[in-house]
């Protein structure tokens, strides 16, 4: 056998480098024994010359593996008759169609990277997206092969009791040893990335569902034994899902089992595999005492993405990875639609916007910026990011919402009808929505391969004379590091105008009022050009535009409002979000007083703030998920976003003020808010009960800004008496987020007291870990340190590592930007430290936290400067993985 060269450099992958594979595999056919400290992996890969492709060679991916045997036809192969590198196999067959058989030996308990075939606990699981499978045997790990699988899988049979794999069971059975076997076979060929296997001393909970051709189904979510009671709220999440994929896309299910596996160890949410999901446990459990109310969502969320991934992802799934946002985006949408129809739809749009315009937005204004359809990467793990999902997510909308529900349905209807069973690009999908409406979407290229958020800039004119009202509208999208230049979007706006006395008619230029709907108020203005003039006609009064409503395209949009403008737009817009963003916008301008007051100086807050909440606090229609969004002031991260050079003190220090100011204003209001919501009533998970803890707890907050003796009683009885997990972590959280001293005392007592209750519940300590590294009060580092020793944490679970590193790093602006004397210490140096010791163990949750690092040079010059070097010191470090190089190098160039 010859060694080739080890590559050092990371490389990069282009998608204009795209070629279709040189084999395919029709069949796929695993062995895999699993022992305790090795396991062995036989493949037996029945081979396919493509034809259109020249050159026999045949490159096969592996990484990690120990070659065994390899045979081509039942010829065992010498070893002057292939190449063995780091990560690729290369061997020439003679003929077109040949089987190809290897055995490996790899070790499961020895992989931290939960990557590939990993322990977790208790049982032995699979994560193969993206590149995961070649950690398991050798393949064309890409996801234009798509195979047919057939698994066998044995184990001891006291240990894994349960051996589970895609598609359906075809036969179990015992071996010699106390081993036991089982053979899976999944009928619908798949790409690698697709394959699972899980197996395991596991519990479950059953059910069935009946699709609308009167299939039965059966439903099985497999958990440890002692969270059988938390499932119940995954397994009715499953159910609905099923129902509205069948009623809102046409979309029947399609094996005759359908497999949730709950693992603790998992470095993302959940996954997608053909007929057997596995899942992070915070994505599947719940149950009111040891789940808050956005855990409930979030079960319900999920559970609802992976099943839709069973037809956008899996039945079509793409040709490369470039194409990553065809199947996220679009399953992003899928999802966010599903949970807007199960609760309140403005409430779920004000959600998803504020993850856009927090996160995203900052990914599109930093160094790894790319368009939702990258044109190249070193690391795919590194484009599982906010863009390929939730902006990718933005582009589906503005599609579906420019062809109005009956034309969209018709586009994916087509779309899965052309494509299934087949890898394809982006391009597809929008030429299925091109061609059932015989629309243009040709301009919809920008948004798919230009990075970077576009700043819609509005002016507006009024001709009292002519009665005519203009709004000249320009774009403008700052450079991003793929591209420069910009062409422009297609960006649809959909507008109102808002009167005196309500809103008002809307004629454009072109029209004749007579020909326009009675309800024409509303209207999507479809802006296309760099600068480009919107004339109405017949307009009686100076309006105020009521812009961007819904947040109908994923741009920043800058129109001057004065306050009193947006006071109007908050009593008198019929737009539930337009009138939610007045509200913030009122904020913003409070915030930015208060930032030009500077820290010593004396901050008022304008009153018209307070007026508007007391008009709010009065209107018994308004939705209280939707009032408690407007109670809450702008994240640091949105407020960032907003500034030129970042001074993340100075925004933490005005957020504050601001919430103080507005805590004295409306303490009456507060108050009388929170008592009349105080009522217990058993716990439910519904939309309303949801959106009366949320409002009562966001008034919590407040009150416990500067409690008197009473309130902060209030708020530990609320603590202590609480009968679910989401009323009891607010109280706590109001202690502990509060700079009241009394009120830090109480929370010192309260944490010590909940980890006592708590202590066997993983993911509530973890909840309880989150809220430690968030506490702004000084000390962080050396608190953050302290959590890391505590008994309970685990720095090989990613859960633990997002809640207190993640937590730290994202959520405590005071402790994180704190410099320290010397390089050596603060909180970058404190990340830099943690990620190179994680980096070693899991390169993908490594480089995740290196985020808040790459966005240096939007900071100030001592925080900038300070990044930078935590930064440069990485790029120093001779095994740093590829995954964290490419998000360093990067960062720095
Ligand atoms: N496809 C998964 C989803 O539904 C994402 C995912 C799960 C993933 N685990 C992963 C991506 C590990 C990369 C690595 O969104
Ligand atoms: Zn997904």
């Amino acid at each position: 056998m010859n060694i080739a060269e080890p590559t050092s450099a990371v490389q990069t992958v282009y998608l204009n480098d795209y070629q279709q594979p040189a084999y395919w595999i029709d069949k796929t056919e695993l062995e895999v024994d699993i022992y305790s400290g090795e396991t062995f992996v036989r493949s037996r890969l029945t081979m396919r010359k493509n034809s259109s492709i020249e050159g026999a060679q045949l490159d096969l991916h592996g990484e990690g593996l120990e070659l065994l045997e390899i045979a081509i036809d039942g010829e065992p192969l010498s070893e002057e008759r292939y190449v063995q590198g780091p990560s690729v196999l290369s061997l020439t067959p003679e003929t077109e169609k040949f089987v190809l058989e290897t055995k490996v030996r790899i070790e499961p308990e020895q992989n931290t990277s939960l990557e590939g075939l990993y322990r977790s606990r208790t049982m032995y699981c699979t994560q193969c997206e993206a590149e995961g499978f070649r950690k398991i045997t050798y393949y064309l790990d890409r996801p234009d092969v798509m195979s047919d699988f057939t698994t066998r899988v044995s184990a001891d049979k006291s240990r894994c009791p349960v051996l589970l794999s895609n598609g359906n069971l075809v036969e179990a059975g015992s071996l010699d040893n106390g081993r036991h076997f089982a053979t899976w076979h999944d009928p619908h060929k798949k790409p690698a990335y697709l394959f699972a296997l899980v197996a395991g001393d596991l519990a479950k909970v059953e059910d069935s569902f009946t699709t609308c051709s009167g299939k039965q189904v059966a439903l099985e979510i497999f958990v440890e034994e002692k969270d059988l009671g938390k499932c119940d709220h995954a397994m009715q999440s499953l159910k609905k899902s099923m129902q509205w994929d069948e009623q809102t896309y046409g979309r029947e299910y399609d094996l005759d089992i359908f497999m949730i596996v709950a693992v603790d160890d998992f470095n993302m949410g959940a996954m997608e595999n053909k007929g057997l999901n596995i899942f992070n446990t915070s994505c599947v459990l719940a149950s009111p005492t040891t789940t808050t109310d956005a855990g409930f969502q979030r079960v319900e969320g999920v559970v609802a993405h992976e099943y839709f991934h069973n037809w956008s992802g899996n039945r079509v799934t793409c040709r490369d990875w470039f194409q990553l946002s065809l199947k996220e985006g679009f399953t992003v949408y899928r999802d966010s639609e599903f949970s807007a129809d199960m609760g309140s739809r403005t409430v779920k749009r004000v959600e998803d916007v504020s993850l856009l315009r927090t996160h995203q937005f900052a990914e599109d204004a930093g160094p790894m910026a790319h368009p939702i359809r990258p044109s190249s990467y070193m690391e795919i793990s590194n484009f599982y990011t906010l863009t390929i999902y939730e902006k990718g997510a933005e582009v589906v909308r503005m599609i579906a919402n420019l062809l109005g529900p009956e034309l969209f349905r018709k586009g994916t209807d087509l779309y899965f009808e052309r494509h299934d069973g087949q890898a394809v690009t982006t391009e597809d999908f929008v030429r299925a929505m091109a061609d059932v409406s015989g629309r243009d979407f040709s301009q919809f290229d920008n948004w798919y391969n230009q990075a970077g958020t576009p700043e819609l800039t509005i002016v507006d004119a009024y001709d009292e004379n002519a009665r005519e009202y203009t709004l000249t509208v320009s774009q403008y999208t700052p450079a991003t590091p793929e591209c420069a230049v910009k062409k422009p979007f297609h960006i649809p706006l959909r507008m109102g105008l808002i009167g005196e006395a309500g809103e008002l008619a809307l004629t454009l230029a072109d029209e004749i009022a007579e020909d326009l709907p009675e309800d024409n108020t509303d209207r999507v203005l479809e802006v296309t050009q760099t600068t480009q003039s919107f004339v109405f006609h017949n307009v009686p009064e100076k309006p105020v535009p009521s812009l961007l409503r819904n947040f109908s395209a994923p741009v920043k949009l800058k129109y001057d409002y004065s306050r009193d403008d947006l006071c109007a737009i908050v009593m008198r817009d019929s737009n539930g979000f337009t009138r939610y963003e007045a509200v913030q916008s009122l904020c913003m301008a409070a915030i930015n007083d208060a930032m030009a007051a500077g820290e010593g100086g004396r901050f008022v807050l304008d009153e018209r703030l307070p007026r508007v909440y007391r008009s709010l606090f009065a209107q018994a229609e308004l939705d209280q998920a939707m009032f408690a969004y407007m109670l809450t002031l702008p994240a640091e991260g949105y407020i960032a976003e907003q500034q030129s050079e970042i001074d993340p003190q100075a925004i933490y220090q005005a957020r504050s003020k601001v919430k103080s100011a507005l805590a004295q204003a409306l303490a009456g209001e507060l108050e009388q808010t929170y008592r009349a919501l105080s009522v217990d009533v058993e716990y439910s998970a519904d939309a309303e009960s949801i959106a009366r803890r949320s409002l009562k707890n966001v008034c919590l907050s407040y009150l416990m800004d500067q409690p008197s003796d009473a309130t902060l009683e209030l708020c530990k009885t609320q603590f202590e008496t609480a009968t679910n997990m989401t009323d009891e972590i607010a109280a706590l959280t109001a202690m502990v987020m509060s700079e009241n001293a009394k009120a830090q005392a109480a929370a010192a007592v309260a944490l010590s007291d909940f980890y006592v209750k708590w202590r066997d519940e993983a993911l509530v300590v973890n909840q309880w870990f989150a809220l430690q590294a968030r506490n702004p009060a000084a000390g962080g580092l050396k608190r953050v340190n302290d959590l890391l020793q505590h008994e309970a944490y685990d720095s090989s679970n990613p859960n633990k590592i997002r809640a207190v590193i993640g937590g730290f790093c994202g959520g405590n602006t005071p402790n994180f930007h704190s410099l320290g004397e010397t390089p050596e210490q603060g909180g970058y140096a404190f990340l830099a430290q943690q990620i190179q010791q994680l980096d070693a163990k899991n390169p993908q949750i490594a480089a995740r936290l290196l985020t808040p690092l790459t966005r240096w040079r939007r900071y100030a010059p001592a925080y900038s400067q300070a990044m930078r070097s935590q930064l440069e010191a990485l790029l120093e470090m001779p095994s740093l993985s590829p995954d964290c190089y490419e998000v360093v190098s990067k960062s720095l160039a």
